[in-house]
This record gives C-alpha cells, structure tokens and sequence, in this order.
C-alpha cells in the first residue's frame, strides 16, 4: 500500500471527508431493461463518483480546504481519481493506494424524462477502508472544524472517524448513505445526520412519505442521540429537527432538474462548508441547498459541482425557512 501524496495537495484540512471514490459509467435512458432484455440508451459518459468524493470536490468548490481518507486501486479509474483530486485541490494525505483491488465503479441509470438516478455500486479498494486509516489521519481529522461520512465504506471505518472527531471537538456529518445496519452507538457522535426519504424511513424504521412522516423518523432519530436531524425531501426541500428547533427548507425557487446524481453529495458539502465557516443552522441549510439545487442542473455527480461564485449568486433564490417550533419549545433537541 502507497500513498499519493506527491502529485496531490498535501497540508492541514478545515473539511475531512471519509468515503469513497467510483468511476461512474453512467447511461441516460427512457427506463431500465427487465431481465433478458436489451434496450437502447440515448446517451453515455463517464465520470468521477463515489459519494466521499463527491462530497469533497463538491466542498473544495464551495470553498472548503478539503481532505479526503479513502483507498483506490493502481489501474485506470484510480488514475481517474488522481487526475480529478490533482485538479480540485484535494489534500490527499490519507489516500492510499491497493495494488491488489480494483477502483470502485458505479453503474448508473438516468431516466431522460425526469432526471432521476438508479445507481449499483462496487466500492472496490474503498471497500476495504479500515479503522486503522481512520487512526492513520488521527491527526488530520483532530485539526478538522468539520469531518463527514457517509456508508459506502465499511460502517466501522465511519464509526471510528465519528467518534474521533467528536473526542476532538469536531462538529460531526454522517450522511448514512446507503441506508445498512448501524450500531446503536453510532448516533450519539452526531451533530448531525443527513438521510434522505428512503435511508431516513429505513433507519427509523417510520415511513418517510409527507413531512408529517419525515418528522417523526426525524423525531426517532434524535432519541437516539443525534443533536440536528437533517432529512432531505427532493423537491420539497429538507426537513430540520435540531437544535435551533423544526422547519422546512424549501428547494432553491427556480432550478431546473437534468440530473440528480450527486444531488445528495452536493447538499453535503454545502453544509459541511458553512458550518466550517461558522455559519448558523439556518444560513449553513440555506447554503447547502444553493449547492445541491445548482448541482441538479448539469449532468454528472463530481462534474454538476458549482463553484463559490455560483453559490453566492444563487443564494438569494433559496427561500427562508418555515418555523413549525422554535428550540425552547422543543423537548428532544433543545440545548437546555
Ligand atoms: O451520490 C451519488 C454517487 O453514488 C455516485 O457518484 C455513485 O458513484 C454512487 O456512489
């Protein structure tokens, strides 16, 4: 195993991300063939996936000084990564490389009539991210304002970074992306999680289908320990049950949907970065769904990833927020 930090940027990191890199072979079509059937596509691309590094490219264009822990294999799609983290600036530090595994690889399907995704992934080397690379960045996720994982990795793996950097006082995203069993412990290291409909209902075990549900998945969520529940809803925005207490972020007014790939990735890192900022609760949302309602317009994950400019001209087309209760009427999420 080798690192790569030679032909990447190297240094302190104010965003930690730990997650994965996939080569996205990604099909548009008008629907998916059944078993036994072939049907032609209208379109093909390849390009840089993976949620952790969508998230932390999508962070370093926003602004961020963005380090990623993560393991690739030495074949064409870790040439790929390299290529693209090279460009983004991505300190990689605490990216190694696996001779003996495979890049991870995503097919995915996108319907040309509405924009929206079905994805199959193989996380590859990521696949093999262990508890002793999350010791290894001990130090990089400690100097960290903000760390960020999700599940593509192995769940220890982003157990281990959430509890590291919650013992170092570093505010703490776990986007449980997908949805698979996690320790009960797990939730206690979260200052914030951000599921969307599907990961929200499964790891709640509430059906997620109108706000109405979407708050009491969020409500069950924070008797486990989580201090901001942060549930993403598509079109009808997101859905915060925290601290500063509950409301609905309506989507950015305006956008146009070609591709939702990396929509969720996009909301993220957008959060990840404001808060890195010190921005409230509510200003650090608002800007996190300038982010992912831009990145829903362009095709691609990585590449559908606005930069700061973008951000700041679209932040004035993200509605407030409505208040359902403020925190002092908020028994599960108050800071009381
Ligand atoms: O969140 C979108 C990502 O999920 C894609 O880029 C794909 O690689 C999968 O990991």
């Amino acid at each position: 195993m080798t690192t790569i930090t030679r032909d990447t940027a190297t240094g302190s990191a104010d965003i930690v991300v730990l997650g994965i890199f996939a080569a996205d072979l990604v099909f548009q079509a008008d629907r998916l063939p059944t078993i036994g059937e072939t049907l032609f596509g209208r379109a093909f691309s390849i390009g840089s996936g993976g949620k952790g590094s969508n998230q932390a490219i999508a962070a370093a264009r926003a602004g961020g000084r963005v380090g990623l822990i993560t393991r690739i294999g030495a074949d064409t799609f870790g040439d790929l990564a390299r290529s693209v983290w090279q460009a983004e600036g991505i300190i990689a530090d605490a990216i190694s490389i696996d001779p003996a595994q495979a890049t991870g690889a995503a097919f995915i399907f996108v319907s040309a009539a509405t924009g929206d995704n079905a994805i199959l992934v193989t996380p590859g080397a990521a696949g093999r991210i262990s508890t002793a690379d999350v010791a290894a960045a001990g130090s990089m996720i400690a100097d960290a304002k903000v760390f960020v994982t999700q599940l593509e990795q192995p769940v220890d793996a982003a157990l281990a970074g959430l509890e590291a950097a919650r013992q170092a006082g570093v505010v703490t995203i776990f986007n449980p992306a997908p949805a698979v069993a996690v320790p009960d412990m797990i939730w206690r290291y979260c200052d914030w999680t951000t599921p969307n409909e599907t990961e929200a209902a499964a790891l709640s075990g509430v059906a997620v289908d109108s706000v109405d549900g979407a708050f009491h998945a969020a409500d069950a969520l924070g008797r486990r320990g989580v201090r901001n529940v942060l549930i993403t809803l598509g079109e009808k925005g997101a859905l915060l049950c925290g601290e500063a207490g509950t409301a609905l972020f309506p989507p950015l007014a305006g956008a146009t949907v070609v591709d939702t790939t990396g929509a969720g990735d996009a909301f993220n890192a957008g959060l990840a970065v404001a808060l890195a900022e010190g921005r409230s609760a509510e200003d650090a949302i608002r800007f996190a769904t300038a982010v992912a309602g831009l990145s829903v317009g362009r095709p691609g994950a990585s590449a559908s990833m606005p930069a700061r400019t973008e951000i700041e001209a679209a932040l004035e087309r993200v509605p407030s927020p409505i208040w359902m209760t403020r925190p002092e009427e908020d028994l599960i999420f108050s800071t009381g």
